[in-house]
């Protein structure tokens, strides 16, 4: 298996460190358009083989795309993240550009791979990919879902004073502060639901705080965060590599699932081998299909900024 990053900021050096620890992947090659950078994360990363036990081989490239070749999954995470108070919408500009190369220069080399889009704003640069690769949309897959969830069942721990391991919950929708549909009807703690326990206008607090994680963190840090980031797409990846055929919420072309047509918006999806290998169509409340409603005409709003 073998597994390309573009991008050796945060997320993406996180991504390949959190792949290398799990040692499922053979290779892992990191490129970036900055001299050295992902030269020096790759042998940085390297360096901690011995100690953490991994025998991941860790390779770093100033933007030769013909050391990628024959990946098996490609990350795509390069372009500008966001400052303290921006929106993810506000990165179209130069994002769309940077991915959109990105994303054919790595199907040249590696015509089999599943792409992960990462870049933001995640659910549009996931749909131009569709668009520039034409590839089958089982091969694109965005990541935000994974994460929003991660965050939403740290929230949902934090309410509930909880261990996260209790915990399970998904979040759909687009992967944007108002975007983000946190399904607090189904999530459970060892099978009970949550709303059990938590009080409406708690249980409504977590979803808020849960749709603002990325800004929460933005502002504490001063840029995007990585760990999650980094930690959700390994996950996404080792199921895809490992044929685990697990269910997270991704960005994923949309053809009459949940009502919608083209467009790519975070949904329950099964991965496996062969990427999305399906779209779980769950029962929505009529609250939760507005909601869906809403996320998707704002998603469309940032996909109509698009040239493709
Ligand atoms: C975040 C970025 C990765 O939510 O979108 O942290």
């Amino acid at each position: 298996m073998k597994v390309t990053i573009v991008g050796a900021g945060a997320v993406g050096a996180s991504c390949a460190e959190y792949i290398a620890i799990k040692n499922f992947a053979s290779e892992v090659v990191i490129l970036d358009i900055k001299e050295g950078f992902a030269e020096g994360k790759a042998m940085d990363l390297m360096q901690t083989a011995s100690l953490n036990g991994f025998d991941t081989k860790l390779i770093g490239t100033t933007g030769d795309y013909s050391k990628t070749a024959n990946s098996d999954v490609c990350v795509i995470t390069s372009g500008i993240p966001r400052k303290p108070g921006m929106t993810r919408e506000e990165l179209i500009g130069i994002n769309a550009g940077i991915v959109k190369t990105v994303a054919t220069s790595l199907i040249k080399h590696s015509p089999k791979a599943i792409i992960i889009v990462v870049s933001n704003p995640m659910d549009t640069m996931t749909y131009l990919v569709h668009k520039a690769t034409k590839l089958p949309k089982n091969r694109i897959i965005g990541m935000g879902g994974a994460l929003d969830s991660a965050r939403f069942k740290y929230r949902l721990a934090e309410a509930l004073d909880a261990p996260i391991s209790d915990i399970d919950g998904m979040v759909i929708g687009g992967h944007s502060d108002t975007g983000m549909v946190p399904l607090t009807r189904l999530a459970t703690r060892n099978s009970v639901p949550v709303t059990e326990f938590l009080s409406e206008e708690r249980l409504n607090q977590v979803a808020e705080d849960t749709k603002v994680g990325g800004a929460t963190l933005t502002k504490l840090l001063g840029t995007s965060a990585w760990y999650a980031p980094g930690a959700a797409v390994s996950a996404m990846v080792q199921a895809i590599a490992c044929d685990q055929k697990k269910m997270f919420p991704c960005s994923a072309l949309l053809e009459g699932e949940y009502g919608l047509n083209d467009i790519c918006i975070g949904a329950p999806a099964i991965l496996g081998k062969d990427g999305l290998e399906k779209i779980v169509e769950i029962e929505l409340s009529d609250a939760e299909k507005a909601k869906i409603e809403e996320s998707s005409a704002g998603v469309r709003k940032t996909n109509s900024l698009l040239e493709v």
